[in-house]
């Protein structure tokens, strides 16, 4: 898809489709209304008082043939209350509209920005929208594709020059977007394709273009340095595990200030072991790697960013099967960083890949760890598929990604970590145990990781739920939605 910026008045710009964000709370007699009600001759406004368009949140109208508009068609798209719109409300918008001329194969598309918001972030979260509306999951379809990709975007803007911020911003939507989408295909890839073999691959073949820097440990370096508990997860798989550290070319001549360490759950399917798991729903697990495929996305974005910190990632990637040469309920492994773990529930496996990366992510130098894993049941359970889970000691980070979500769209929700949550994982044989009991199950699962990542400034998000969406949205197809990457890419930029 070709993206361009132009400066030009709405009614000029010849294109199959021109989508009009249209504020829930608009008067009547604005300048807007109006424009609106001379182009349509009327039409729009009829639509609105007969209910026939309600200008609520993604509610869209079509007029065609407008009147004295040189598009085909006329997008009208509900843009909710004026009070509650940000930057990411936009992009949001993009997608819808991106998505709906998508499905009415449209090939030229030109969406107008004349919001208050800053104009070069309203440029980058609109191509960003634009793109992520763009994506199909169909790659495995061999007819009946759904609608066809758009060939042409143009952002237009009656108050602001083309100049070369505007092109600067959508050549970083464009990386971000992109970046996205590529993150959402992983996750969407099935387990026999996908493996982690296949996901190093998929790594590898990108590391380059995004100036990353790829290294990839095999199991035998992994039994040197002594990551049992990330072993012990894939030993019941014939599918041979990996950890994968990336770096962004050129940043490691940098040597002072925070090092960050983005750590994604990288299991490729999640059958749950020998603590096997129900098959309602077993399919979900191919996106158990969802939290790895966030971060890798992220860094491709990063490389090309040139974030304001240094940044590395580190990705365990490994299957988690039953066999005769799985890891039983009750056996004890000693981690990388040197605690005894008793394996309880071989189900409870992201967070014993995890330990092993945190601990090796501060021994190469990490001074900030966010940690991203669709970790529990018991976070959808708590949060449903509205909010993340976040859980940390690093109180600053936390409120910058906070603040973040009205920029990025993607909800976080803290959950605590008070010490008293600790005692569910005492175990009577080793240091701990990979599970607590039924209660708080989120914040256990945090508490297990607290243990490796010790007094390093940390933050956990649990993105379980997060990483499927099974009923699509008006501006993402179903399957896959990324979640995550916009989060660590907003942090370090
Ligand atoms: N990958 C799952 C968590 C999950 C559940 C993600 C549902 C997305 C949707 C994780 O490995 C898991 O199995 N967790 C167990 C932990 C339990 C055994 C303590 C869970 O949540 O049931
Ligand atoms: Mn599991
Ligand atoms: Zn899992």
């Amino acid at each position: 898809m070709r993206i361009e910026f132009r400066s030009a008045k709405c009614s000029d710009v010849a294109c199959d489709m021109l989508a009009y964000p249209v504020f829930e709370d608009e008067p009547k007699n604005s300048p807007a209304r109006k424009w609106l009600d001379k182009v349509t001759r009327g039409v729009c406004s009829s639509a609105l008082a007969s209910g026939e368009f309600k200008p609520e949140l993604h509610h869209t109208c079509r007029i065609h043939r407008p009147v004295g508009l040189k598009a085909a068609g006329l997008f009208l798209i509900g843009a909710g209350k004026k009070a509650q719109f940000n930057l990411a409300r936009l992009r949001e918008i993009a997608g819808t509209a991106a998505r709906s001329a998508h499905s009415s194969a449209c090939k030229t598309l030109a969406f107008v920005r004349q919001s208050n918001l800053p104009s070069s972030e309203s440029a980058r979260v609109i191509t960003e929208g634009a793109i992520y509306g763009d994506y199909e999951s169909d790659t495995y379809k061999t007819r009946d594709k759904e609608g066809r990709p758009l060939e042409h975007f143009i952002l237009v803007s009656e108050q602001s020059r083309r100049d070369k911020e505007a092109d600067e911003a959508i050549r970083r939507g464009t990386i971000i977007g992109e970046a996205t989408n590529f993150t959402r295909a992983l996750v969407n890839e099935p387990s026999n394709i996908l493996t982690p073999t296949q996901f190093v691959e998929r790594a590898a073949a990108m590391a380059d273009k995004a100036g990353l820097d790829l290294q990839v440990l095999e199991r035998e370096d992994l039994e040197k340095m002594g990551m049992n508990t990330l072993l012990a997860v894939s030993r019941g798989s014939d599918e041979p595990p990996k950890l994968m550290i990336l770096r962004i070319k050129g940043q490691e001549k940098r040597s002072k200030g925070p090092l960050y360490a983005f750590i994604g759950k990288g299991v490729t399917f999640d059958s749950g072991g020998i603590s096997i798991k129900p098959s309602e729903k077993m399919e979900d697990m191919k996106a158990d790697m969802a939290g790895a495929s966030s971060v890798l996305g992220a860094m491709v974005a990063l490389g090309q960013l040139q974030p304001r910190h240094r940044v590395m990632a580190l990705i365990p990637a490994v299957e988690n099967m039953p066999s005769g040469k799985a890891t039983r309920p009750g056996d004890v492994v000693k981690s990388y960083l040197g605690k005894t773990v008793e394996i309880i529930n071989t189900d409870a496996e992201g967070r014993l890949i995890l330990a092993d990366a945190i601990a090796y992510a501060r021994t190469l130098g990490a001074n900030h760890i966010v940690d991203v894993a669709t970790l529990t049941g018991a976070c959808v359970i708590a949060l449903g598929m509205v909010n993340a889970g976040m859980l940390g000691t690093d109180e600053r980070t936390m409120e910058r990604l906070r603040k973040n979500t009205a920029i990025t769209g993607e909800k976080l929700w803290q959950l605590p970590l008070d010490e008293e949550y600790r005692k569910a994982i005492r175990s009577e044989i080793a240091d701990i145990k990979n599970v607590g009991n039924r209660s708080a199950g989120a914040i256990t699962a945090a508490k297990f990781l607290q243990e490796f990542v010790e007094d390093t400034p940390w933050v956990h998000l649990d993105i379980a739920g997060m990483d499927l969406d099974h009923d699509g949205r008006p501006y993402a197809c179903k399957g896959a939605t990324g979640f995550g990457v916009r989060t660590l890419v907003q942090l370090l930029i």
